[in-house]
């Protein structure tokens, strides 16, 4: 992140805390319907699938022949890296009769892409290759049966696909500069650490509406992180649908008897990295852990998620080091999600037609703004716009 931009978000964090203030939006309403139904749920999925998503870590597909596999958009991806050092994703379905051209989650070393089923041989770059007694299929135009492709690109450190075929989304100039700010921190070139995957029983929204907002750090984690932080206060900036939330420690107090030159960001704040439509990437300093949040069903959801560390741990040492910095997050991140679920649990109860955001809540109250944007259902009762 330039220098500048740092001191910028510094004197505004200090400017809160001189007058007891945080970043605020106006209030707004979210009606419980969003997380019950079906058909909207429905909508949400094919909105998810329009837009660039995360899959996968760029140092998990480092080699020619390296692939991995993602199914939790609806869409079977494939992204293998080819002879030429170029990544690539296709959806993964053969194009004789649709079986999934490769199964496991991800390999390495591979020279072709083989059908288990009748034995297709695709290259690693797609093309339809070879297939058995090729006179059963004599009006076969090999040159349109190739995989078919999905728009890739790498970016932080991570691999993002547009899972629906035929997208034309610029998907650098989609992810904004969010991207330049974690180049400037180095993400391009870390490793993927401590994958974690697990179901929860909430929607895929609420993961959103609760990584959004610091309201609630002094109450439910006032066990874990909430001495570390201040209380219900963040610098939040939209980029397009994205947001990026600067957390400020306690510490920071400290930058005033300092010159700007020699002020840090990120020692004395985290910073999340909300990519919409589904990824929360957490900036920590020296590493990031993120998740992505994919529907599952109604009231249900699929976390999935690693950590981003500089360099794959080589010694005991520097591996119990980055264990107890991903312990340190899942343990809290722990809290948001059993809240996430209490949620959930009460939502067709009756006790509320709609949730309610508060004016320091108004990121959470954005996103879901945009969700109904996208999936075309406007709603009189959400207001988005800052004060
Ligand atoms: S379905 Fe793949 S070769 Fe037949
Ligand atoms: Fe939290």
């Amino acid at each position: 992140m330039k220098h500048d931009t740092q001191v910028g978000l510094i004197r505004r964090i200090l400017a809160h805390m001189e007058t007891g203030t945080t970043d605020r939006g106006a209030p707004a309403t979210s009606p419980v319907t969003r997380y019950l139904s079906e058909e909207r749920l429905a909508r949400e999925r094919e909105m998810i699938r329009a837009l660039p998503v995360m899959v996968g870590a760029s140092s998990q597909v480092a080699r020619p022949g390296d692939w991995i596999t993602h199914d939790l958009s609806g869409v079977p991806i494939l992204v293998v890296r080819g002879d030429d050092g170029v990544l690539r994703a296709f959806v993964n379905a053969c194009r004789h009769r649709g079986a999934r051209v490769v199964d496991g989650a991800r390999g390495e070393n591979r020279r072709n892409l083989i059908c288990p089923y009748h034995s297709w041989t695709y290259a690693l770059d797609g093309g339809l290759r070879g297939l058995p007694h090729p006179q059963e299929f004599p009006d076969l135009d090999r040159a349109t049966h190739g995989l078919v492709p999905l728009n890739l690109a790498e970016a932080c450190g991570l691999v993002w696909v547009v899972p629906a075929p035929g997208s034309e989304i610029d998907i650098l100039a989609w992810l904004g500069p969010m991207v330049d700010d974690l180049r400037s921190f180095g993400f391009e070139d870390f490793t993927a650490y401590a994958p974690r995957r697990f179901e929860a029983a909430h929607d895929w929204k609420l993961a959103a509406d609760a990584n959004l907002e610091a309201y609630h750090f002094k109450y439910l984690h006032r066990d874990t992180i909430a001495e570390l932080f201040q209380d219900n206060r963040m610098v939040a900036d939209a980029f397009g649908d994205h947001w990026r939330i600067t957390l400020p420690k306690a510490s920071i107090a400290g930058l005033r008897a300092l010159p700007e030159p020699a002020w840090r960001l990120a020692e004395h704040c985290n910073i999340i990295y909300y990519f919409f439509p589904n990824l929360m990437f957490l900036f920590i300093g020296d590493h990031a852990t993120l998740f992505a949040a994919w529907p599952r069903g109604v009231g249900r959801s699929i976390i999935d998620g690693f950590t981003l560390i500089p360099a794959a741990p080589a010694t005991e040492k520097a591996r119990d080091h980055w264990d107890r910095n991903v312990k340190i997050f899942w343990d809290a991140l722990g809290e948001d999600f059993v809240l996430m679920e209490s949620m959930q649990s009460t939502l067709a109860s009756g006790a509320n037609a709609h949730l309610t955001f508060g004016a320091s809540e108004f990121c959470s109250a954005a996103f879901e703004a945009a969700v109904e944007r996208r999936i075309g259902v406007a709603h009189a009762a959400v207001r988005d716009r800052r004060s």
